[in-house]
């Protein structure tokens, strides 16, 4: 997956965007770059794509 989980760098502006940007990427996917689709393709409910996101967060900053 990209951005690496812990390259700081990379997540800095990420994280600036705020958790809800970030949440809302992981759920609809990225206009950006259609490779992060939806849910990153898994099965995963809402609340687990969040908690997903938040720890990626943790090991980044
Ligand atoms: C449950 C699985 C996944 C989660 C929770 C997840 C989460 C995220 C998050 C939070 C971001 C940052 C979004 C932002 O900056 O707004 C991101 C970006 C990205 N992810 Fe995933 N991802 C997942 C799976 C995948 C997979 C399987 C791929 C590729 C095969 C992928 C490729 C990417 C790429 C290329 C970006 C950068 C997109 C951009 O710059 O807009 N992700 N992902």
């Amino acid at each position: 997956m990209a951005p690496g989980v812990g390259d700081k760098a990379a997540w800095a502006p990420r994280i600036a965007k705020g958790m809800d940007a970030l949440y809302h990427t992981a759920i609809n996917g990225s206009t950006v770059n259609p490779v992060m689709m939806p849910r990153g393709g898994s099965p995963l409910k809402d609340s687990e794509l969040k908690a997903v996101v938040d720890h990626m967060v943790a090991q980044s900053k």
